[in-house]
């Protein structure tokens, strides 16, 4: 008998203490803001999976909707509009019609961690809902990862050792059926230092396209 998959934690997920506490301490100052797991956003029938960090605590955290209000959404939903994974308008704030097409994003970790670093153990522990969410994604071919965090747990998460695909810059494998491609992570640091420019991210993409082709 097929076990129920679950993909989301809830909205109060309890796991990981120190993550807890530091949404107790958003939801103290904020109390208007989503403060909880960003829930994946995208197509439930997508072929590509992105793959982030965390939410920042004042972009998916506050709106509730993976790189959303981050620095990093901006470079992110305009890639994957020009590379047509999305449709529609960005609203920072999330008040907006954007939708992706054949593509969903989440995150390694769902909480937003206190100096947008999470712990192994956070890490670990909330490794079992990215599982599902591979496990719930019927179609799914081809993964972008931002990051190395984000690379070695798709990696763990499928089973493999972090090291079974190198990191780097537009390094791809295959790990089982899926394809894997890595990418800089879009963040404000990677962009403001020139370690990633817009035409190396579009490239990815474009690469994912190709992927999904094969
Ligand atoms: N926002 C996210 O949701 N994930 C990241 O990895 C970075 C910013």
């Amino acid at each position: 008998m097929s076990r129920l998959l679950n993909p989301e934690p809830t909205r109060d997920c309890p796991l990981c203490p120190r993550l807890v506490a530091y949404r107790q301490e958003n939801i103290r100052q904020n109390p208007d803001w989503w403060n909880g797991p960003a829930p994946s956003f995208g197509d439930p029938n997508a072929r590509l999976l992105i793959a982030g960090l965390a939410p920042g605590r004042m972009g998916a955290n506050r709106t509730g909707r993976p790189f959303t209000g981050d620095h990093a959404g901006w470079l992110l939903f305009d890639t994957l509009r020009k590379t047509g994974f999305a449709q529609g308008s960005y609203d920072p704030d999330g008040h907006d019609d954007l939708t992706l097409v054949d593509c969903m994003i989440t995150n390694a970790v769902r909480c937003a961690p206190p100096q947008n670093k999470p712990t192994g153990d956070e890490e670990n522990t909330c490794r079992p809902f990215l599982i599902d969410r591979l496990a719930a994604l019927p179609r799914l071919k081809v993964i972008v990862t931002l990051g190395d965090v984000s690379r070695r747990s798709i990696l763990r998460t499928l089973g493999y050792p972090g090291t079974a695909i190198p990191a780097g810059h537009g390094v791809e494998g295959k790990a089982g059926a899926y394809t894997i491609i890595n990418s800089y992570h879009c963040s404000r640091l990677n962009t403001n230092t020139g370690r990633l420019t817009p035409e190396m991210f579009e490239e990815i993409f474009h690469r994912a396209k190709a992927a999904l082709k094969e």
